[in-house]
């Protein structure tokens, strides 16, 4: 990707966006038919799948907790999801991702009613273009909802950053690749308990306070979306009494 000579031009992002615009979000939930749970999330250009299993027996076995079940997650990158293709398998960033995508999670899931039990989350990234650790929260969040999975709240994320002088929510490639700053914030709506906040770049304190307001508002948006696919599947519509 070449570096473009400006990513904010009379105040608009080389998208078109304004500076606090997301991408078109599409939510759909329960788009796999063996995982216990599942969903879809397009985010612009990126295209992410959540599946959930469990709550279920843990194996191997010396890995379960008397007391608790285990949430796991495993975040992978098709091959063909980025410009230059991608080594099949785990790697340093995919196994980082995978761990704090497991504590942006773990806060809302009533892990305690579940003992000798593991939850798997697994999310797959299809096509990405940034935000994919945070749109994978997103996903997941709806995942396991969709699998029955008792929690207290929704997981909503999305990244923000500096741009050109600018702060901006969710940010494409090329504002990440040629920005200043990209900060990936998960949120829980009702309680607004903050549980991922990584920082790529820098921010002054003023600045940083606005990202998180910035951040915290785009988290909302995503709820909503969240909520309205979660009731686009289970709604009993009228002529179906
Ligand atoms: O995706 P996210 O923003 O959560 O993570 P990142 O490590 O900041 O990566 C930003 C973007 O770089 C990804 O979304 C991909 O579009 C791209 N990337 C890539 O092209 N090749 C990789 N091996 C890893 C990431």
């Amino acid at each position: 990707m070449e570096k473009p000579e400006k990513l904010i031009v009379d105040g608009k992002r080389l998208d078109g966006r304004g500076p606090e615009e997301l991408r078109p979000l599409k939510i759909q939930a329960g788009a796999l038919k063996r995982a216990d749970g599942s969903a879809y999330v397009e985010l612009g250009a990126n295209k992410v799948l959540a599946a959930v299993y469990g709550p279920r027996e843990l194996h191997p076995r010396h890995m379960q907790q008397p007391d608790t079940a285990v949430l796991r997650c495993r975040y992978n990158m098709a091959p063909f999801s980025v410009e230059e293709r991608k080594r099949p398998g785990p790697d340093r960033r995919s196994v980082e991702i995978s761990k704090v995508i497991r504590e942006a999670l773990e806060p809302v899931v009533f892990t305690k009613l579940y003992p000798r039990s593991g939850i798997d989350v697994f999310v797959e990234v299809l096509q990405a273009d940034a935000g994919t650790r945070t749109a994978g929260i997103t996903a997941a969040a709806v995942a396991l909802a969709d699998a029955g999975v008792p929690m207290r709240d929704l997981v909503s994320a999305v990244a923000v950053g500096k741009v050109d002088d600018t702060i901006v929510l969710d940010l494409t490639k090329e504002e990440d690749q040629f920005g200043t700053t990209d900060m990936p914030v998960a949120m829980l709506p009702r309680k607004r308990v903050i549980t991922l906040l990584q920082m790529d770049g820098s921010f002054i304190e003023e600045e940083f306070e606005r990202a998180l307001a910035l951040a915290m508002k785009g988290c909302e948006q995503i709820y909503e979306a969240q909520k309205q696919a979660l009731k686009a599947r289970y709604s009993i519509k009228p002529e179906e009494g």
